[in-house]
C-alpha cells in the first residue's frame, strides 16, 4: 500500500485522473469496509479540500453517519429527508447548486453552500450514501457525479 499520496494541481478531471490509480492502490487487497471508507475520504479531502465529505449508511430504514472528514454532522437521516435522504429514496445523484433552494435540506453546518449526493448500490437496493460539502455555491457538476458514482464503486459494502 501507498502511504503518501501524491497530490496535484489541475482541473476538477486532472486532480480526479490522478487519485483513481492510488485510490485502487490504497484500497487493495483490504477487505475492511470501515477501513476502506476512511482512507477513501482521506484521500478525497486531501486532494480536493472540500469542506466535508462523508458516509452515510443504511441501517433499520434510517441513513446513520458513517466515516467522515470535516466538521461534526447530523448522525441520523430519514428517507426522503435532505438531499441524503432524498438520494436514497430516488437511487440517484442529486447536485444541489444553493442547499437553501433545496425544500427540506439538512443543515448541519450554515457554511455549506452547495452539495453533492451519490448513492450506493448494491444487489439494486441503496446501502449507502457519499455526501460531499462545499462553502461556495455552484461547486459540483457533472464531471463531479461521473467520477464520483465511480469511486464509490471501488468499495465492496
Ligand atoms: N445536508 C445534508 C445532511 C448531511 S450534512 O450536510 C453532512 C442533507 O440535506 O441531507
Amino acid at each position: 500500500m501507498a502511504e503518501d499520496l501524491y497530490i496535484i494541481q489541475g482541473s476538477k478531471e486532472d486532480q480526479y485522473q490522478s487519485l483513481i490509480p492510488q485510490l485502487k492502490g490504497l484500497l487493495a487487497g483490504e477487505p475492511d469496509l470501515v477501513a476502506n471508507m476512511a482512507n477513501m475520504l482521506a484521500a478525497l479531502k486531501e486532494q480536493f479540500r472540500w469542506f466535508w465529505v462523508g458516509f452515510y449508511i443504511v441501517k433499520e430504514n434510517e441513513l446513520v453517519l458513517a466515516p467522515f472528514q470535516g466538521p461534526v454532522a447530523c448522525t441520523r437521516i430519514n428517507k426522503g429527508r435532505g438531499v441524503c435522504g432524498s438520494s436514497w429514496q430516488e437511487a440517484k445523484t442529486l447536485i444541489v447548486p444553493d442547499v437553501e433552494k433545496f425544500p427540506g435540506h439538512i443543515a448541519c453546518s450554515s457554511i455549506s453552500k452547495s452539495e453533492i449526493v451519490i448513492p450506493v448500490m448494491k444487489n439494486n437496493e441503496v446501502v449507502a450514501v457519499l455526501d460531499v460539502d462545499s462553502e461556495q455555491y455552484n461547486f459540483f457538476d457533472d464531471t463531479d457525479k461521473q467520477y464520483l458514482e465511480m469511486i464509490v464503486e471501488m468499495i465492496n459494502f
